[in-house]
C-alpha cells in the first residue's frame, strides 16, 4: 500500500502547538492509475510512430505498385502492335532483298541488251527508256539509302522491344516461376556476348574468376542483372568521350553460403548527390530516349527481393564505380518468395 501523509499544527496566541492534525490517505490506486496513464501514453506514442512509418512505407509501396501497373499496362498495349510491326517489317526487308536481287540481275543483263546481245545490232529503245528512268529516279542512291534506313529501323525496333521487355520485367507480367541450377560464369560469358556491341568500342573486359559452386536461382533474371550493370558501365565510360579504352573488371568469389560478383568500371563515377537515387524506378541521367531508368531498379528487385541476396554500389567521382552482387547458393528463401506471389 502507498500512503500520502498530510499534517497541520494548530497554535495558540503565543505560537505554541496546541493540536496536531494528521491525515493518511491510501493513494495506491491513484499512483497505479498514474503509472498506467504514463504507460498508455508511451504505448500510444510508439503506435503513432509505427503508424506514421507504416503509412510512409504504404505510400511508397502504393507508388511502386502503381508504377508497376502503369508499366504493365503500357507494355501490354505496346507488345502486340510492336510484334506485328516488327514481323511485317522483317517480311518487307526479305521482299526488298528479293526485289533487289531481281533488279541486280536486270542491271547485269542491261549492258548485254544494250549492245544488241553482242551480235552488233542496235539496242532496243526500251533499254534507253529504262536507263533514263533509272537516272531520273536516282535508283543507285535509293539502293544505298534503303540499306541505311533498314538498319536504323531494325535498331529502333530492337530498342522498342527492349523497352517493352524492361517494362514487362519490371512489372513482372510473365516472369518465369522456376528455379534452376545456374553457373554464374556461363551467365557472365553469355551476357558478355549479348552486351558486346555496347562495350566493344569503348572498353576492355578483364576477368578474375574464382571457382564457384552452381547456385539455385532464376538464371534468366540473373543474366538480365549482369547485362544491365555491364551496359551501364559501358555507357558510363562512353559518356567520357575519352581516347583510351576504358576497363570493365569482373571478379567472382564465394564463401560457404553466398557467391559474390563485383563489376567495376573506370568510368566517371557517380556523384554523391545522386547515388542514393540510382536504384529508384525511372531515375536516369541519360538523354530522353536513350535510358528508361529501369535497369537498376529491376536489378535490385531481382537480387534483393526475389533472390534474397544483396546489390550494393560504391563509387568515386573521377575513379569509377563498383556494383557488388551477393547471391545465396541455396534458394530456400527464394522458393518462399515465389510461392507467395
Ligand atoms: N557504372 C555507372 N557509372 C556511372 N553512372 C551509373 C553507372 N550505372 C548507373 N549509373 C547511373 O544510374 C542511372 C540509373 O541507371 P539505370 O540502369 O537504372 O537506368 P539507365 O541506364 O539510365 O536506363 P536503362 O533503363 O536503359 O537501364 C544512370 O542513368 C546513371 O546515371
Ligand atoms: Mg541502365
Amino acid at each position: 500500500m502507498i500512503v500520502r501523509e498530510t499534517s497541520t499544527a494548530l497554535r495558540d496566541e503565543n505560537g505554541h502547538i496546541i493540536e496536531l492534525r494528521g491525515t493518511l490517505r491510501d493513494v495506491t490506486a491513484h499512483i497505479e492509475q498514474e503509472r498506467l496513464r504514463e504507460q498508455m501514453l508511451e504505448e500510444l506514442q510508439a503506435t503513432n510512430k509505427k503508424l506514421k512509418e507504416t503509412q510512409s512505407s504504404l505510400v511508397q509501396q502504393e507508388k511502386l505498385a502503381s508504377i508497376g501497373q502503369l508499366a504493365a499496362g503500357v507494355a501490354h498495349e505496346l507488345n502486340n502492335p510492336l510484334g506485328f510491326v516488327t514481323s511485317n517489317f522483317n517480311s518487307l526487308h526479305n521482299y526488298y532483298q528479293s526485289l533487289k536481287k531481281y533488279l541486280e540481275t536486270w542491271e547485269e543483263l542491261l549492258p548485254k541488251l544494250k549492245n544488241g546481245n553482242g551480235n552488233g545490232s542496235a539496242s532496243h529503245p526500251c533499254i534507253v527508256e529504262i536507263e533514263e528512268i533509272k537516272k531520273q529516279e536516282n535508283v543507285n542512291l535509293i539502293f544505298k539509302d534503303v540499306e541505311d534506313i533498314f538498319g536504323e529501323c531494325t535498331d529502333g525496333f530492337q530498342r522498342m522491344t527492349s523497352i517493352v521487355k524492361n517494362l514487362k520485367d519490371f512489372s513482372r507480367i510473365d516472369h518465369a516461376e522456376f528455379i534452376e541450377t545456374y553457373d554464374l560464369h556461363s551467365g557472365i560469358e553469355s551476357t558478355l556476348v549479348v552486351a558486346r556491341n555496347e562495350y566493344k568500342y569503348v572498353a576492355e573486359i578483364e576477368k578474375s574468376l574464382s571457382d564457384l559452386p552452381l547456385i539455385e536461382c532464376n538464371g534468366g533474371e540473373i543474366n538480365q542483372v549482369l547485362l544491365n550493370i555491364i551496359v551501364n558501365a559501358a555507357h558510363a565510360i562512353k559518356s567520357q568521350g575519352r581516347e583510351d579504352a576504358g576497363k570493365i573488371s569482373i571478379k567472382t568469389y564465394c564463401d560457404d553460403v553466398y557467391i559474390f560478383c563485383e563489376i567495376r568500371d573506370d568510368g566517371p563515377g557517380i556523384p554523391q548527390q545522386i547515388i542514393g537515387k540510382i536504384f529508384d524506378p525511372f531515375f536516369t541521367t541519360k538523354e530522353v530516349g536513350s535510358g528508361t531508368g529501369l535497369g537498376l531498379s529491376i536489378s535490385y528487385d531481382i537480387i534483393v527481393n526475389k533472390h534474397k541476396g544483396d546489390l550494393t554500389v560504391k563509387s568515386k567521382v573521377g575513379e569509377g564505380t563498383t556494383f557488388a552482387i551477393k547471391l545465396p547458393i541455396k534458394s530456400a528463401n527464394m522458393i518462399e518468395v515465389f510461392a507467395h506471389e
